[in-house]
């Protein structure tokens, strides 16, 4: 067959070439004896004319263009011309083409909402003279489809694909495997309010808080390094901008020799090259999200800031915040300590460690000098959390002990413990939410806006 060809491949020096490309109608204006489409690929657009002639456009298929529907997909046939001067408004301004033959592939329904509204810039969003609709969050996801075709949400899926790549690309080079480890479990595996409940085959199952348990496990089993990408399912009732009822997790777990500093060293590692990687693979998304979405690149240092957690509690202090010494930090306060951070050490990537034992999970390693504290650790961006991370407890007996502390019944977890009865490596992980770093790396405001299609308390479709 004929090739078809990208926008993107589109230049000068095809000028008089004759090419057929398939893309979408995202405008069409007619005007007698003309038609102008703007046809998009992704986020690239190119002008096409048609201009009635006595050969190959007739009045008829002027006005047949003229009405095909906005975002319907058609195949446009055309000849590369260079246009006296650079077309306006597309991202390929250097030629245009004369259209010979269009032909609607699939016609487009009348569309709920205008897509380029939904591409705002903030700064027009807020001009007191808008003539436009601000299209609602619901709105958009309820049609997500549509939604997710804007430069913006291109450019935010883009990222997200990187940042697993590159995640990945990191791993393997230091030697660890990836596995998928189940996601239809026996019981909670983070606490038991927000686990979602099933029928698995006439007694109960759950549908897996973390791949915490199984990455352990694997642990156990002689896999000394290990990594997944994969769902992880939070029952959280709480609707806020940073939590979703299904995300996806990227977790590793590993076999230590001395200290769980050799975690913070990989992740270290990890994050500064994921973050320089993004920085240079990505910089046209980057740009495009900036443009709608303004905000200060992320700041790193080369080396990851490790901050303990008690020095975190005196920089509140200082501040004039009343953190509990042995509580957990809440949500605010995370925030403050970034910007106070970000003050002082210039960094919006940070390491907080050495939490309160009480506010940890009950696989948690306590700290074999302080018993009131940790070998755990959580990670922000921009003051917010997207990581957290421990030594675990690999002894079966004091996991039994810990888990009693921590009311857990026993007979949920007895696999689990048994696991570590026949020789179990001193080890520590962390998890990461891939949405959440996304959000935060791009500096967005909902996490709603770095998952293809949210779950949240209130949504199960699209
Ligand atoms: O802090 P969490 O619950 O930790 C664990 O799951 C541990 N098993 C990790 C470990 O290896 N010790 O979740 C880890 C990360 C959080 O830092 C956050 O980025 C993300 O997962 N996360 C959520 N993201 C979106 N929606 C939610 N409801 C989330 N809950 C946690």
């Amino acid at each position: 067959g004929e090739k078809y060809w990208q926008i993107s491949e589109l230049s000068p020096a095809l000028s008089g070439q004759k090419v057929l490309l398939r893309g979408r109608v995202h405008n069409v204006r007619g005007k007698g004896k003309s038609s102008f489409v703007v046809l998009r690929q992704q986020s690239s657009t190119v002008q096409v004319v048609l201009f009635v002639d006595d050969k190959t456009v007739s009045k008829g298929m002027v006005k047949y263009v003229s009405g095909i529907p906005k975002e319907s997909i058609v195949d446009v046939s055309g000849e590369v011309h260079v246009p006296q001067e650079p077309v306006q408004g597309c991202t390929c301004s250097q030629v245009e083409l004369k259209a010979l033959s269009v032909k609607c592939i699939s016609r487009a329904a009348p569309l709920p909402f205008d897509l380029s509204d939904a591409a705002r810039k903030e700064e027009d969003l807020q001009r007191e003279d808008a003539q436009f609709v601000t299209v609602t969050q619901d709105t958009r996801l309820e049609n997500r489809w549509i939604d997710l075709r804007t430069p913006v949400n291109q450019a935010i899926f883009w990222i997200q694909s990187a940042v697993c790549q590159l995640f990945r690309e990191a791993l393997l080079a230091e030697s660890f495997q990836e596995i998928h480890t189940p996601k239809l479990i026996a019981g909670a595996s983070e606490g038991g309010a927000a686990v979602f409940k099933l029928d698995y085959m006439g007694r109960e199952g759950c549908l897996a808080q973390s791949p915490q348990f199984y990455k352990q496990m694997a642990i156990c089993s002689d896999m000394s390094r290990v990594f997944e990408i994969g769902p992880v399912f939070r029952a959280e009732k709480s609707f806020t901008h940073r939590h979703l009822c299904e995300f996806t997790g990227l977790d590793l777990e590993m076999a230590i020799n001395e200290h769980y500093n050799e975690v913070l060293d990989v992740l270290d590692r990890l994050f500064v090259y994921m973050f320089n990687g993004l920085k240079s693979r990505c910089a046209a998304d980057l740009a495009t999200i900036q443009e709608q979405f303004p905000v200060e690149p992320l700041q790193y240092l080369p080396k990851t800031l490790r901050l303990p957690f008690e020095e975190g509690m005196k920089l509140l202090q200082e501040a004039g915040f009343e953190p509990d010494p042995l509580g957990d930090l809440t949500t605010e306060l995370e925030r403050n300590l970034g910007k106070i951070v970000k003050q002082k050490y210039n960094t919006d990537f940070y390491i907080l460690y050495r939490y309160p034992l009480a506010v940890r999970p009950f696989y948690t390693m306590p700290d074999p000098e302080d018993s009131r504290y940790s070998n755990s650790f959580d990670v922000f961006i921009r003051g917010e959390e997207i990581i957290s991370g421990a030594q675990r407890v690999h002894d079966a007996a004091m996991l039994t002990e810990r888990a009693q502390v921590h009311e857990i019944p026993l007979d949920s977890i007895q696999s689990y413990i048994n696991a570590f009865k026949f020789g179990a490596p001193p080890h520590g992980g962390f998890g990461v939410g891939l949405e959440r770093v996304v959000m935060l790396f791009c500096g967005l405001d909902n996490i709603r806006k770095t998952s293809l299609f949210p779950r949240d308390p209130k949504r199960l479709t699209p």
